[in-house]
Protein backbone atom coordinates (compact mmCIF):
# COMPACT_ATOMS: atom_id res chain seq x y z
CA UNK A 1 0.00 0.00 0.00
CA UNK A 2 0.97 3.77 -0.61
CA UNK A 3 2.77 5.08 2.50
CA UNK A 4 1.04 8.76 3.04
CA UNK A 5 -1.62 10.36 0.05
CA UNK A 6 -0.34 12.80 -1.89
CA UNK A 7 -1.94 16.20 -1.46
CA UNK A 8 -1.92 18.27 -4.13
CA UNK A 9 -3.47 21.95 -5.15
CA UNK A 10 -4.38 23.05 -8.54
CA UNK A 11 -7.87 22.81 -10.34
CA UNK A 12 -10.78 20.53 -9.08
CA UNK A 13 -10.21 18.26 -11.85
CA UNK A 14 -6.43 18.29 -11.44
CA UNK A 15 -7.29 17.46 -7.48
CA UNK A 16 -9.04 14.62 -8.88
CA UNK A 17 -6.71 13.52 -11.53
CA UNK A 18 -3.87 13.25 -8.83
CA UNK A 19 -6.37 11.18 -6.52
CA UNK A 20 -7.61 8.78 -8.19
CA UNK A 21 -4.47 6.96 -9.15
CA UNK A 22 -3.72 7.20 -5.25
CA UNK A 23 -7.01 5.43 -4.56
CA UNK A 24 -7.20 3.06 -6.99
CA UNK A 25 -3.00 2.18 -5.25
CA UNK A 26 -4.96 1.73 -1.56
CA UNK A 27 -7.77 -0.37 -2.75
CA UNK A 28 -5.27 -2.88 -4.90
CA UNK A 29 -5.79 -6.21 -3.62
CA UNK A 30 -8.03 -5.52 -0.66
CA UNK A 31 -11.50 -6.58 -0.87
CA UNK A 32 -13.19 -5.80 1.99
CA UNK A 33 -15.68 -3.57 1.11
CA UNK A 34 -15.93 -1.45 4.78
CA UNK A 35 -12.43 -1.08 4.87
CA UNK A 36 -12.00 0.36 1.24
CA UNK A 37 -14.92 2.79 1.67
CA UNK A 38 -13.04 3.94 4.74
CA UNK A 39 -10.14 4.75 2.76
CA UNK A 40 -12.18 6.37 -0.07
CA UNK A 41 -13.66 9.05 2.75
CA UNK A 42 -10.19 9.34 4.35
CA UNK A 43 -8.50 10.11 0.97
CA UNK A 44 -11.65 12.30 -0.23
CA UNK A 45 -11.54 14.75 2.96
CA UNK A 46 -7.93 14.99 3.51
CA UNK A 47 -7.55 16.06 -0.46
CA UNK A 48 -10.98 18.56 -0.58
CA UNK A 49 -11.44 19.02 3.39
CA UNK A 50 -15.52 18.82 2.60
CA UNK A 51 -17.39 18.49 6.08
CA UNK A 52 -18.51 14.91 5.61
CA UNK A 53 -17.65 12.72 3.51
CA UNK A 54 -19.48 9.00 3.92
CA UNK A 55 -21.33 6.02 2.92
CA UNK A 56 -24.98 4.95 3.66
CA UNK A 57 -25.18 1.30 2.84
CA UNK A 58 -29.00 -0.43 2.18
CA UNK A 59 -29.60 -2.62 5.16
CA UNK A 60 -33.48 -3.99 5.39
CA UNK A 61 -34.70 -1.08 3.31
CA UNK A 62 -33.25 1.67 5.47
CA UNK A 63 -30.33 3.37 4.40
CA UNK A 64 -27.58 2.59 7.40
CA UNK A 65 -24.16 4.86 8.19
CA UNK A 66 -21.74 3.56 7.00
CA UNK A 67 -17.54 4.85 6.94
CA UNK A 68 -17.34 7.74 7.02
CA UNK A 69 -14.95 11.40 7.86
CA UNK A 70 -16.70 14.31 9.60
CA UNK A 71 -19.30 15.20 12.41
CA UNK A 72 -21.32 12.68 13.89
CA UNK A 73 -24.11 11.72 11.42
CA UNK A 74 -28.20 10.34 11.76
CA UNK A 75 -28.03 6.34 11.35
CA UNK A 76 -30.70 5.56 9.46
CA UNK A 77 -32.69 7.11 6.44
CA UNK A 78 -35.99 5.45 4.99
CA UNK A 79 -35.84 5.39 0.81
CA UNK A 80 -37.37 8.44 -0.36
CA UNK A 81 -36.45 10.71 2.68
CA UNK A 82 -33.30 13.78 2.19
CA UNK A 83 -31.36 13.79 -0.26
CA UNK A 84 -29.61 10.71 0.24
CA UNK A 85 -32.96 8.64 0.46
CA UNK A 86 -34.13 10.41 -2.99
CA UNK A 87 -30.79 9.21 -4.80
CA UNK A 88 -31.52 5.50 -3.64
CA UNK A 89 -35.25 5.81 -4.46
CA UNK A 90 -34.24 7.65 -8.25
CA UNK A 91 -30.87 5.59 -8.47
CA UNK A 92 -29.57 8.42 -9.70
CA UNK A 93 -26.83 10.81 -8.96
CA UNK A 94 -27.76 14.44 -7.28
CA UNK A 95 -26.45 17.63 -7.29
CA UNK A 96 -28.04 20.20 -4.35
CA UNK A 97 -26.63 23.29 -3.93
CA UNK A 98 -28.55 24.81 -1.44
CA UNK A 99 -29.09 22.20 1.11
CA UNK A 100 -32.05 24.79 2.29
CA UNK A 101 -33.89 24.66 -1.26
CA UNK A 102 -34.29 20.43 -0.97
CA UNK A 103 -37.55 19.80 0.39
CA UNK A 104 -37.17 17.14 3.03
CA UNK A 105 -33.53 17.67 3.39
CA UNK A 106 -31.92 16.15 6.15
CA UNK A 107 -29.58 18.23 8.16
CA UNK A 108 -27.29 16.17 10.08
CA UNK A 109 -25.39 19.23 10.84
CA UNK A 110 -26.36 23.00 10.70
CA UNK A 111 -22.82 23.79 8.64
CA UNK A 112 -23.76 22.14 5.85
CA UNK A 113 -24.59 23.91 2.65
CA UNK A 114 -24.32 22.29 -0.59
CA UNK A 115 -24.74 18.17 -1.14
CA UNK A 116 -23.77 15.45 -3.75
CA UNK A 117 -24.91 12.11 -3.13
CA UNK A 118 -24.43 9.40 -5.88
CA UNK A 119 -25.85 5.66 -5.68
CA UNK A 120 -24.02 2.54 -6.04
CA UNK A 121 -25.41 -0.10 -8.28
CA UNK A 122 -24.89 -3.41 -8.24
CA UNK A 123 -26.95 -5.41 -11.38
CA UNK A 124 -29.41 -2.17 -11.23
CA UNK A 125 -30.30 -2.50 -7.48
CA UNK A 126 -29.09 0.08 -5.32
CA UNK A 127 -26.91 -1.16 -2.10
CA UNK A 128 -25.25 1.83 -0.88
CA UNK A 129 -24.71 5.58 -1.41
CA UNK A 130 -21.74 7.98 -1.29
CA UNK A 131 -22.76 10.95 0.64
CA UNK A 132 -20.47 14.04 0.73
CA UNK A 133 -21.68 18.31 2.15
CA UNK A 134 -19.69 20.92 1.91
CA UNK A 135 -20.18 24.17 3.77
CA UNK A 136 -20.09 26.60 1.05
CA UNK A 137 -22.90 26.53 -1.31
CA UNK A 138 -22.57 25.17 -4.94
CA UNK A 139 -19.78 23.13 -3.90
CA UNK A 140 -20.29 20.63 -6.29
CA UNK A 141 -20.95 20.40 -10.17
CA UNK A 142 -20.68 17.78 -13.49
CA UNK A 143 -16.63 17.57 -12.14
CA UNK A 144 -17.29 16.10 -8.97
CA UNK A 145 -19.84 13.92 -10.46
CA UNK A 146 -17.90 12.30 -13.04
CA UNK A 147 -14.86 11.70 -11.07
CA UNK A 148 -16.89 10.38 -7.97
CA UNK A 149 -18.90 8.24 -9.84
CA UNK A 150 -15.40 6.50 -10.97
CA UNK A 151 -14.09 6.54 -7.43
CA UNK A 152 -17.80 4.22 -6.77
CA UNK A 153 -16.91 1.89 -9.45
CA UNK A 154 -14.49 0.70 -7.23
CA UNK A 155 -16.56 -0.85 -5.13
CA UNK A 156 -18.25 -4.16 -5.04
CA UNK A 157 -20.92 -5.27 -2.91
CA UNK A 158 -19.71 -8.66 -0.52
N1 LIG B 1 -28.20 15.53 4.36
C1 LIG B 1 -28.46 14.15 4.07
C2 LIG B 1 -28.41 13.31 5.31
C3 LIG B 1 -27.08 12.74 5.61
S1 LIG B 1 -26.01 13.82 6.30
O1 LIG B 1 -25.86 15.02 5.51
C4 LIG B 1 -24.57 13.15 6.66
C5 LIG B 1 -29.80 13.98 3.38
O2 LIG B 1 -30.59 14.92 3.28
O3 LIG B 1 -30.05 12.88 2.92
Amino acid sequence: MAEDLQIISGSKKEQYQALLPQIKALLEGETDVIANMANICAALKQQFAWLWVGFYIVKKEQLVLGPFQGPVACTRIKKGRGVCGSSWEKALTLIVSDVEKFPGHIACSSLSKSEIVIPLLNQNQVWAVLDVDSEALNEFDEIDQKYLEEIIQLLQPE
